[in-house]
Formats: structure tokens, C-alpha cells, sequence
């Protein structure tokens, strides 16, 4: 019994240590579907059915209403801009984290590209509130096949383990 000391009784320290245990265990299960402030939820009927109205309302005249884009929206425009890109599995929205899509909505292509980037795209910050942001980007992700919102999901993924 030397070894914990006088007074103390090994139970206590038992005790500590299933906690612990269980924390830790906690800390490697449990963070990943919570610690992502971004988190699309593609998969909830009533998110989904808002962001599409959203979309409709905000995003379809440039995107295109079936998510398609702008034609030959890989060249710029002879003012030097881009034509909007597809949100469907086309294009290359998917090939964004969470962080990235929620970004450029709401502060627009500069959040990226700088501030004197020139672009059709608006900044959605005083027209949208976040859990409307994520609404459409949710309502985008539900329309890509499942091997695609596999690719985004293992993306994300990625890109909180940095
Ligand atoms: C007035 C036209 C217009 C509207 C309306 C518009 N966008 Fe865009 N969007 C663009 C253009 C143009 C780009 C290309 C950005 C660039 O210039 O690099 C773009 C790019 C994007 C990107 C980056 C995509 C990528 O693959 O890099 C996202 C995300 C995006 N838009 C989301 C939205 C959402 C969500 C809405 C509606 C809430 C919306 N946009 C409404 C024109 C528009």
C-alpha cells in the first residue's frame, strides 16, 4: 500500500482513472460530428426543404435553377470574370470543405481570392443568416450521388484533422 501514499485508499483512484478513461474515450469518439460549426445536414428533410426555396430565391438565377451553371463556365467572361460554376457533381463545390462553401457564401469569392478579386458572386452576409447559409448548402449537398457526398464528407474530415 506504499505506494499511494498514507490516507490514500486505492478506490478513489480507480475511480479517477474510469473517468479519465472515459473521457479520453469520449475525445476520440465523440467530437467528430460536433466540433464542425459548418456541418451540412444534408440528410434533414426540413433543412433541406428551406435551403432549396432559398436557393431558388437566391442562388438559381446565376447557378442555374437545375444546379448546372453558367455555360462554359471555365472561361472567363471578356470583362475578365468567371460565369458561375455548377453546384452539381460537375462542377467543383464538392471539392470544398464545409468551412470553405459556408466562407464564400456569406463573404463572397474575396474571402479566398483577396479583396480586389473581381466577381459576378455576391456576399450573401447581409442577406442571409448563418443557419440560412448552411440551409442551401445543405440543400446542395443533397442532390450529389452518394459517392459524392462520400468525397465531401472524407474532405471534411481531412480538413479538421489539420
Ligand atoms: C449574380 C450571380 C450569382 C449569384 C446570385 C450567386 N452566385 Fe455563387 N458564384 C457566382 C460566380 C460568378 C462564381 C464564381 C466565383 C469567382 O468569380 O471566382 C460563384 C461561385 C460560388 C461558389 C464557389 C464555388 C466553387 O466551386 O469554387 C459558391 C460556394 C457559391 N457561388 C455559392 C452560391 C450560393 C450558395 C448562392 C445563393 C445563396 C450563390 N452562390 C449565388 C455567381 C453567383
Amino acid at each position: 500500500m506504499a505506494l499511494f501514499g498514507r490516507g490514500v485508499t486505492p478506490i478513489p483512484l480507480l475511480a479517477v482513472a474510469i473517468l479519465l478513461s472515459g473521457w479520453l474515450a469520449y475525445l476520440i469518439y465523440m467530437p467528430q460530428p460536433t466540433n464542425d460549426p459548418y456541418r451540412l445536414k444534408p440528410d434533414d428533410a426540413m433543412v433541406v426543404a428551406k435551403g432549396a426555396s432559398l436557393y431558388k430565391q437566391h442562388c438559381a438565377s446565376c447557378h442555374g435553377t437545375d444546379l448546372a451553371g453558367e455555360a462554359n463556365w471555365k472561361t472567363r467572361k471578356p470583362d475578365g470574370r468567371l460565369p458561375a460554376p455548377p453546384h452539381d457533381e460537375s462542377g467543383h463545390s464538392w471539392h470544398h470543405d464545409n468551412a470553405a462553401l459556408f466562407n464564400v457564401t456569406k463573404y463572397g469569392p474575396q474571402y479566398v481570392a483577396g479583396a480586389k478579386y473581381k466577381s459576378n458572386m455576391p456576399a450573401f452576409e447581409k442577406t442571409l443568416s448563418d443557419p440560412e447559409i448552411i440551409a442551401v448548402l445543405s440543400y446542395i449537398k443533397s442532390t450529389w450521388p452518394e459517392d459524392v457526398r462520400a468525397a465531401h464528407d472524407e474532405i471534411n474530415k481531412r480538413a479538421r484533422q489539420k
